[in-house]
This record gives structure tokens, sequence and C-alpha cells, in this order.
């Protein structure tokens, strides 16, 4: 493979910028949406709520929610659209009520993926907390300002409580909250409405609350997974792959480790050159929370150790489920090792072989495809829904790089 591919626009930011639009009567033009399945999820439930929607390009919307005539969350969207979580902080912040069921979603958390902190959250700003049958049902006919402290870092819940007291009266002050790069993104987003945030991007968030929010436009970030994900393919299948309009400083803690291992690029602030290397040592890694090694880009990476000389321990920290994929590269030939806690040992390098698979999430999915490209033989992947869902067009993009995707049906 070789050539150059272009970053689309970030998921995760994405998914919280179009929720963040049921903040304001006014319109807002959204562009660098990335074409995937969620943001597709996130433009009907909009439009089920009551938001008026218009393609204005191939990547870009203008969105209008000034008549909102539900503040429920159908089954249907929540169940298999985690991300619609996102929406209940705007309807309640709105509305000054929400009903939703407990949402779904991919496998990677056990039991489910806990909503405890946004439930907590809320109630915090002083929402009426009821659970009435499968519904959770949430009112406040202004949320109030307080101090609430994270007991577990999370991204969405950091975000979903700067969605709700930014309309709330009187300051509300957030600690140890996520610092992810789609944090201060949707900081700024709701900022050049008219919004008061301070420290997003930090571990404290001071939000004043305001009255209301303006409408403008948003440039959505580029994926800063998507370039992590090019980057580890380029390495796997050495190939010099330029990889352009993206943010390298995003994902430093990848190339910090390219550094140690023997894999050599270079970057300027919107592209990231990979440089093939025959060889490259092996490395543990440990998830963590940003600014630390980014869980989904934690399968890509076991790929690439399977491609390494010598033995690395990955250790996942973030979610319980998120190594189930490991079975599906031993099918392949590589040699992994469980253990728990949830880690894996690879040992490399090892020849990998088309397999007939089945993606059990987003994450593990795009891993499946780069062990497919250097996998001798030809290897089958079910369940590309899950790849759809944060991928753009992803066979066809890597086709004009060289691979060999088809889409069977
Ligand atoms: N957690 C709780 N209670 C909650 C919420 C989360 O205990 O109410 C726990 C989770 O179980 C997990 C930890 O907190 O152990 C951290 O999860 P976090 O809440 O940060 O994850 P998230 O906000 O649900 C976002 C991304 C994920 C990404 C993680 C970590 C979105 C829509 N999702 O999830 O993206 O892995 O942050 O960076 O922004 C993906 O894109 O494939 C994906 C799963």
């Amino acid at each position: 493979m070789s050539g150059q591919i272009e970053v689309k626009g970030a998921k995760n930011s994405a998914l919280k910028i179009l929720p963040a639009t049921l903040l304001t009567e006014e319109t807002v033009s959204i562009s660098n949406l990335p074409d995937i399945e969620d943001v597709h999820r996130s433009i009907e439930l909009l439009s089920e709520l009551g938001a008026e929607i218009n393609k204005t390009g191939s990547s870009s919307y203008d969105i209008k929610a000034k008549n909102i005539k539900k503040f429920e969350l159908s089954p249907e969207f929540a169940k298999k659209f985690r991300a619609s979580i996102m929406f209940v902080a705007p309807l309640l912040a709105r509305m000054g009520e929400v009903r939703f069921p407990h949402p779904g979603g991919c496998v990677i958390g056990a039991g489910g993926r806990p909503i405890d902190l946004f439930i907590e959250g809320f109630a915090a700003l002083g929402a009426e907390i009821n659970i009435d049958g499968r519904f959770y049902h949430l009112k406040a006919k202004r949320l109030k300002g307080a101090e609430y402290f994270f007991t577990t870092i999370s991204v969405t819940g950091t975000e979903a409580m700067i969605m709700a007291a930014c309309l709330a009266e009187g300051t509300t002050i957030l600690k140890n909250c996520a610092m992810e790069p789609e944090i201060p993104a949707l900081a700024e987003y709701l900022n050049a409405g008219g919004a008061k945030i301070i420290g997003a991007g930090s571990p404290t968030i001071i939000i004043d609350g305001v009255d209301k929010l303006n409408g403008g436009k948003f440039t959505i970030i580029p994926d800063r997974i998507e370039t992590g994900t090019f980057a580890i393919m380029a390495a796997v299948t050495r190939a010099p792959l330029t990889i352009t309009k993206c943010c390298p400083t995003h994902i430093e803690s990848l190339l910090a480790i390219f550094k140690k291992i023997g894999i050599a690029y270079e970057a300027g602030p919107d592209w990231l050159k990979m440089v093939p290397a025959k060889k490259f040592k092996s490395c543990n890694i440990k998830t963590h929370e940003y600014p630390g090694f980014p869980t989904d880009l934690q399968s890509s990476f076991t790929v690439l150790m399977t491609q390494a000389d010598g033995t690395s321990m990955i250790h996942e920290t973030i979610y319980d489920r998120r190594l189930l994929y490991a079975d599906m590269l031993t099918q392949m030939g590589a040699n992994i090792i469980m253990c728990a806690p949830p880690r894996a040992g690879v040992n490399g390098p090892t020849r990998l072989f088309g397999k007939k698979l089945t993606s059990p999430d987003l994450r593990a999915g795009i891993a499946m495809i780069i062990a497919a490209l250097i996998a001798k033989g030809e290897t089958e992947i079910d369940n590309i829904y899950q790849i759809d869902r944060g991928y753009e067009n992803i066979g066809e993009r890597l086709n004009k790089l060289g691979a060999d995707i088809k889409r069977m049906d």
C-alpha cells in the first residue's frame, strides 16, 4: 500500500456537537461531519425530536432545533445506539424534562455500559430523578449550578455535564474531568454560541450558566483515532503512507511509542508521513485517559505487536471486554496469551493467515481489517455495521491505497 489518505471529522466529537444543537433555537451549520452510521443515527434522532435538518454539502448540515416536540428517546434508538445518551443533557436543559431507557451500544463493558455518573451529575445540578418502568425520567424547570467531582474519569460524562450546566442558573465547577480533545472542541462550539466555559481540556472546568445560546458555524475536528489507526496500518503493512487533514499532536502517546520501537515518521501541523520500517521492537502498553494511550487504538496496536520483535503486554484498563477480539487474531495465527486482569501477551513476529471472522465492536473490526491486509489469503469479516459506525467508506478509501477489500452485501 502507498499514497495519501485524508482523515475525516471525529466521530466522538460529531456525536456531541449534533445533540448540542438542541441547546439553541437558532440554526447551526456544521461541517466536516463524517459520513458514518453513528452520525446517521444522530441525525435521525434529531429529526425525530423535531429539529429541521438540511444537508448543505457532502459533509455539512444546517440544523435548526426551534420546534422540539418531544423529550423522550425511543427505545428503538437508545437500545442500538449508546451515544443517544448525549441527547439527555440537552433535552433536560432545553425542555426541563427527559425520558429515556438505558442506552445499548457495543459490547465492550461488563454488564452493559453504566450511566451512573450521568444520573448522579444531573441530580447534583438539581434534577429530580425517577425510574418509571424501563425508563429514567428526569425533571428540572431550570438546572442549578453546583460543584461535582467525577469519581471515575468519563469522556461522555464530562461532556453531558458541560451541556447541562451551560444553561443552568449560576456557576458549575466540574472536577476530575476527562481531557480528550473532543471536550475542548465541545466547549469551543458552545462558547462560540454564547456559553461561558473555561478550563475544558484540563481536569477542572468552570461553567457560568447563561439564559440562552445562539446558533453559528462549527467545523468538526479531525478524528484522532482514525489518524492513529492509519499510522498503525502504515507501520503494519510497511507502507509509505501520508496521512493528511489530521492533528498529530492529538496522538502523541502513539508517536512517542513509535519513536521508542523504531518506527520513523515525519509530522507537520496537519499531516503525518509514515516511513516503512523493516523491523521494530515490541512494547508494553496500558490504556489510559487522554493524553495517555487511547483504548480506541488498543486493538490496532495489538495487531502491530504481532509483527514486532519480542513480547509485548497489552493492558486494557478502561473497558474490561475490549480484548475479546484477541481470540480472532489467534485464529489468524497470532501468538497471544490472555491474562487476568484484562491483558494480552503478544509474542511477535508471527505470520497471519486469512480467516472468517466476526467483528464484536468498531475498534476490533478495524484491527481485523489491518490484520487481514497482511494475512496470507483472504479474510472475511462479518458484522461490518460495527465498522461502518465509525469509519467512513473504509473499503473504498483503503482500496485507493492498494488494498483489495470488497463489501459482500
Ligand atoms: N463509566 C462509569 N459510569 C458512567 C460512565 C462511564 O462507571 O456513568 C466508566 C466506564 O464503564 C469506563 C470508564 O468510565 O470504565 C470510562 O468510560 P467513559 O465514560 O470515558 O467512556 P465513554 O464516555 O462512554 C468515550 C468514547 C469511547 C472511548 C471512551 C474512552 C464517545 C461516544 N465514546 O466513551 O469511544 O473509548 O470515551 O476514551 O465519545 C469508540 O469510539 O469506539 C468508543 C467506545
